[in-house]
């Protein structure tokens, strides 16, 4: 299959392009490189033994992407560009729903206009907001209360609406809960430019000596341990997630909402001492106040894509550790050379 894949240089982007190539699709990456870099693109060709065309591009600049689309011709679209900083969200509101909000109805103009009709999009559990109810099912209400969460959800909601206007259009939200650790190969992995926002990149540059100890948000949450609990997923755990999406999308019209967690809780200091033990490297840390916006806790109900992806995350935190570390030592290691 011919595949798009939007902000293929990121993160999550990238390892969905590994994961392609490796299923024998034919894959061409769109990025802008704001949040990443094309260098990430040798490192996937390292991974697969594969080359797949780059093109820099903006989903905010409709002409371009339309005469993109019009070259590239992708049976499916996978959508990962996007900003996705809570606290950038809250400076720059405009911006956010510029780069989530108009990017999205951008491709999915362009792709009317060449005839895909498939579409897998990357949204956030953050759309739901304070949970109600433990564990979050995809019927759980939706009231995001940043910026971030507001773009995300007005993305999906032009997708389902873009699904609506023709029967023939297939669309799978995939809502992430906490997406971590890196390659197994140790080549890819998560590089966030500056400070990192969220704990575990912070964790794993504390322990590569980066930063001086890592600063924990509140103590006197109602969680066994009073720090915030979250539902930690393998990168690699979440790409297989989105390979069966796109099995899924193949036979299924309109849109489907799906969580991709693993349905387990873990505080800040469970990682930090699953960090330390699978390691053998201390995380010095700091207790400091909450930080704005955060919740106690955050889960996924993962019955709904068992039952109708076939998919059940499979790997533990031990292993987003050692994996995350792997990354970080061959960065460290790299910068030395
Ligand atoms: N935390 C710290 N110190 C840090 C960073 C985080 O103690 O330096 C704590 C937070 O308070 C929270 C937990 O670690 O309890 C996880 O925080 P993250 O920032 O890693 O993740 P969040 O759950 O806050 O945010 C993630 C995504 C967001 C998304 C949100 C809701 O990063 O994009 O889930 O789905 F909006």
């Amino acid at each position: 299959m011919q595949i798009l894949v939007t902000g293929g240089a990121g993160y999550i982007g990238s390892h969905m392009v590994v994961s392609l190539l490796e299923g024998g699709h034919q894959v061409a990456v769109l990025d802008n490189y704001a949040n990443s870099s094309a260098d990430i693109l040798k490192q996937v060709e390292e991974i697969t033994g594969k080359k797949c065309p780059a093109y820099e591009a903006d989903v905010t600049d409709a002409g371009q992407l339309d005469a993109l689309m019009a070259e590239i011709r992708p049976d499916s679209v996978f959508h990962f560009a996007g900003r996705k900083s809570v606290a950038e969200s809250v400076e720059r509101p405009d911006f956010y729903h510029q780069q989530n909000v108009v990017g999205t109805q951008n491709l999915l103009s362009a792709m009317a206009k060449c005839g895909c009709n498939q579409i897998i999009f990357s949204s956030s559990a953050t759309v739901y907001g304070a949970p109600e109810k433990l564990p979050l099912t995809e019927t759980h209400r939706v009231s995001p209360f940043n910026p971030y969460g507001v773009s995300k959800l007005a993305a999906e909601n032009a997708i389902t609406r873009w699904t609506d206007a023709a029967p023939e259009r297939r669309a799978v939200l995939l809502r992430y809960f906490n997406p971590v650790g890196a390659h197994i190969s140790g080549k890819i992995g998560e590089n966030p430019k500056g400070r990192p926002n969220n704990l575990f990149p912070f964790i794993v540059q504390v322990a590569a000596g980066l930063r001086a100890e890592l600063e924990i948000y509140g103590d006197d949450y109602e969680t066994p341990d009073g720090t915030g609990v979250r539902d930690y997923i393998h990168i690699t755990d979440l790409v297989e997630g989105h390979i069966a999406a796109l099995a899924y999308a193949q036979n299924h019209k309109g849109s489907e909402i799906f969580n991709l967690g693993t349905g387990k809780g873990y505080s800040v200091c469970d990682v930090v001492h699953a960090f330390e033990a699978a390691t053998g490297i201390k995380v010095p840390y700091q207790i400091k106040d909450r930080r704005a916006g955060d919740i106690a806790t955050c889960y996924a109900d993962a019955a709904k894509a068992e039952s109708q992806l076939g998919w059940v995350a499979k790997l533990g935190l031990e292993q987003m550790c050692r994996d995350g570390w792997r990354w970080q030592e061959n960065q460290s290691g790299d910068a030395q050379k």
